[in-house]
């Protein structure tokens, strides 16, 4: 999907372009080396991803700036580089989302992402964030455990697993967390739709870094902040964030109030350029799983 961002964001005004979720600095660098006319806006509540970043768009030298905050803050961070500035910002060129879990915080079994390596229920991205996945593991009620698999990962089994969860506490391990995840799930049923704890891992790991929580606030400051000609692209990988951003877009692009007189109706500021998405082509999928559920959706500010 690299490609169809990069040819998305061509037309884009020359500017700031703001990647929410810089993560390693893989869309970023595909943006930066396909549009000279454009500087990189990176922001990343994980420190590692910041660090990875880093190294990997130095040789872009100037044009990228990088910062470890939470994205609902990307308003307070523009406000600062408005304030430094020497030339007026007027607003962002795009932006782009690409949510959820990186690779490498997959990979590092000590961070608990995974239910395919032991390691601690941690799954914080945000290393300073007060809530752990051993926190809502081992002591959220059955009702609470419930409704996160329910929301955050459509799981048809989500009562069965809250009680397995309950039953084996203390769960102290992603392994062991997996083990009771597995067991309670009906044999037949785990036949299908890849691995057993793999929407237990997903509601805990958005429970733990409250990713639907921030998603809105965090959209309206983006749409807000883009500049006339401005676009701005969302990677999601599941019906909750999609749910999300559809909303955040539709608002954006839609009149609620039909008039009673037959008048023009009013020419909205935002259109969307791309509605839901195409799937991923069989051999992005093969190369990175991940990319099997990716939705891009994509708007386009046209007037003030
Ligand atoms: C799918 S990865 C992004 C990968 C990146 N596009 C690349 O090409 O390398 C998502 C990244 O977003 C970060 N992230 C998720 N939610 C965030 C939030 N609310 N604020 C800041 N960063 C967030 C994660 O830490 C992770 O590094």
């Amino acid at each position: 999907m690299v490609h169809d961002i990069v040819a998305l964001v061509e037309p884009v005004p020359t500017g700031l372009f703001l990647d929410a979720t810089v993560g390693g600095g893989g869309h970023a660098e595909a943006l930066l080396a396909a549009h000279p006319h454009l500087e990189i806006l990176g922001l990343d509540q994980d420190q590692t991803a910041i660090t990875a970043a880093e190294r990997r768009l130095a040789p872009f030298g100037s044009r990228v700036r990088l910062r470890r905050v939470r994205f609902d803050q990307l308003g307070r961070v523009l406000a600062e580089i408005e304030s430094t500035a020497d030339s007026e910002l007027g607003g962002l060129s795009g932006f782009l989302f690409d949510l959820g879990v990186s690779s490498p915080q997959l990979d590092r079994a000590e961070r608990g992402f995974s239910y395919r390596k032991e390691g601690p229920l941690d799954m914080r991205m945000d290393i300073d964030g007060s809530l752990t996945a051993a926190d809502v593991v081992n002591t959220y009620d059955r009702r609470e455990l419930t409704a996160i698999l329910r929301r955050n990962a459509d799981e048809r089994f989500a009562s069965r697993i809250a009680d397995a969860i309950i039953d084996a506490r203390p769960v102290r391990t992603t392994t062991e967390l997996a083990q009771a995840v597995v067991a309670a799930i009906p044999a037949a049923a785990r036949r299908t739709g890849g691995h057993p704890a793999k929407r237990t891992f997903q509601a805990i790991r958005i429970e733990v870094n409250d990713e639907l929580g921030v998603l809105a606030s965090a959209l309206e400051q983006a749409l807000d902040a883009l500049m006339v000609g401005g676009r701005g692209l969302v990677l999601t990988y599941h019906s909750g964030e999609d749910r999300i951003v559809k909303g955040a877009f539709r608002q954006r692009t839609t009149i609620n109030s039909t008039p009673r007189l037959p008048v023009e109706p009013p020419q909205l500021p935002y259109r969307v350029i791309r509605p839901a998405s195409r799937q991923p082509e069989a051999a992005e999928i093969e190369k990175n799983p991940r990319a099997g559920s990716a939705r891009l959706r994509a708007i386009e500010r046209i007037a003030a």
